[in-house]
């Protein structure tokens, strides 16, 4: 018998979203140019996406209603500068609203500056890869500063750690944890350059709490290569949390684990179950994260700021997460400091070519937008209200 799973007082509960996966048309970025390219390798458009542009509104409310209080979501950068040096007040202005929306429904905001999506002029000038993207790119948060006013959380570059590993996503490679190429260790350091410039800029207001947030993939050593397993984690995650060790917390983001043997990563076993996107169905992959994070940071305060799972059948997403949560607990309870916890997602959203993968606690009709939120949001919800997360039993059918 599950047992319910009590949170301490002041744990926040929370849903993010990023830009270009919910916000529809952002036509200037390297992202959209790719998935209109002639040969694309890309399935689908992000098109209207969920047109969140337009209905944040609604989306903020839905997440209010609920009992959560925390929303992170991204600023697109080639909203705010679509031409180099070239800044949009408008732009920076419909992110304010948001922002005060957020705050008019008793919800704190956790930004986003840069989350995987760059400004096509940017990418012309090799994106990361350019030596002076960190100055382009604090530039650019420099001009969010009236955005950022008063605002207390705000996570600088979203798994810069994918970013290194998809080559700042120039290339076909997948923009998801489940695929882990080889991470390019000039983009690793740029970016890197890039958080801390971002970080000293933010920080000349001493109540803001600046982190970055890692893809965290709970590498197991399968017998005897405890050593391959250190060296195949140095470039894809070991790093990443090491350049945190300044910042006032450490995101966390985990979905699923990697066996790792001498030859690197092992495929998925036939026999287990998946998720709808082929990942192994694993929840305690969060406890690992954090605790993995808490480690390498030398004890950072943990924000997980995704975890969730890509599936059509709720009460598996409402299992998965029920799993993740009771893992997370216990690291808090043998000693992490953890500040709280946002699922990803909050709507089914453009998953970095397709539609199909659905992580949300709300579905979204592709023709009209509604919203229809998922029994998965009340229950998320009722454990903010609470504390208290409901066990639930494990509901099948598998996936
Ligand atoms: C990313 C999200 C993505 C999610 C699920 C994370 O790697 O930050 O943008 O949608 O995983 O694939």
């Amino acid at each position: 018998m599950l047992e319910n799973l009590h949170f301490p007082e002041g744990f926040i509960w929370g849903a993010s979203t990023a830009a270009h996966q919910i916000e529809g048309n952002n036509v200037n970025n390297n992202w959209w140019a790719r998935e209109h390219a002639v040969a694309t390798d890309i399935k689908e458009p992000s098109g209207d996406a969920c047109d969140s542009y337009h209905r944040y509104k609604e989306d903020i409310s839905l997440l209010a209603d609920s009992g959560l209080t925390m929303y992170r979501f991204s600023v697109e950068w080639a909203r705010i500068e679509p031409e180099e040096g070239y800044f949009s007040r408008a732009e920076l202005l419909h992110y304010r609203r948001i922002v005060e929306f957020c705050w008019e429904q008793g919800v704190e905001p956790m930004i986003t500056l840069h989350h995987f999506t760059v400004p096509n002029w940017f990418a012309a000038q090799g994106g990361w890869r350019n030596p002076n993207a960190p100055n382009l790119f604090s530039r650019y948060v420099g001009f969010l500063q009236p955005l950022l006013d008063g605002v207390t959380w705000i996570c600088t570059i979203n798994e810069p750690n994918m970013v290194a590993m998809t080559q700042g996503g120039e290339t076909g490679e997948d923009m998801v944890a489940s695929s882990l190429p080889e991470p390019n260790v000039d983009i690793a350091h740029t970016i890197s350059e890039a958080h801390h410039k971002a970080r000293a800029l933010l920080k000349q207001d001493p109540a803001k709490k600046v982190g970055w947030s890692v893809a965290a993939q709970a590498f197991h050593a399968m017998p005897g290569c405890e050593n391959e397993t250190q060296d195949y984690a140095y470039w894809r995650e070991t790093f990443f949390f090491e350049q945190a060790v300044d910042d006032d917390w450490i995101g966390v983001q985990a979905y699923l684990r990697t066996f790792i043997g001498k030859h690197g990563p092992l495929p998925v076993p036939d026999d287990v179950e998946k998720t709808k996107n082929g990942w192994e169905y694993f929840p305690p992959a969060l406890g690992i994260g954090v605790k993995t994070a808490w480690k390498l940071t030398g004890g950072k305060p943990v924000f997980v700021t995704e975890n969730g799972i890509a599936t059509d059948n709720d009460s598996r997403r409402i299992d998965y997460t029920y799993g993740a949560l009771a893992s997370l607990l216990q690291e808090m309870e043998g000693g992490v400091t953890v500040l709280g916890y946002l699922h990803w997602s909050l709507l089914d959203n453009y998953e970095w070519g397709s539609f199909s993968p659905t992580f949300g606690l709300v579905a979204v009709d592709r023709t009209t937008f509604e919203r229809l939120p998922k029994p998965s949001l009340a229950w998320l919800g009722k454990a903010a209200r609470t504390g208290v997360v409901t066990a639930t039993e494990r509901l099948g059918p598998d996936l």
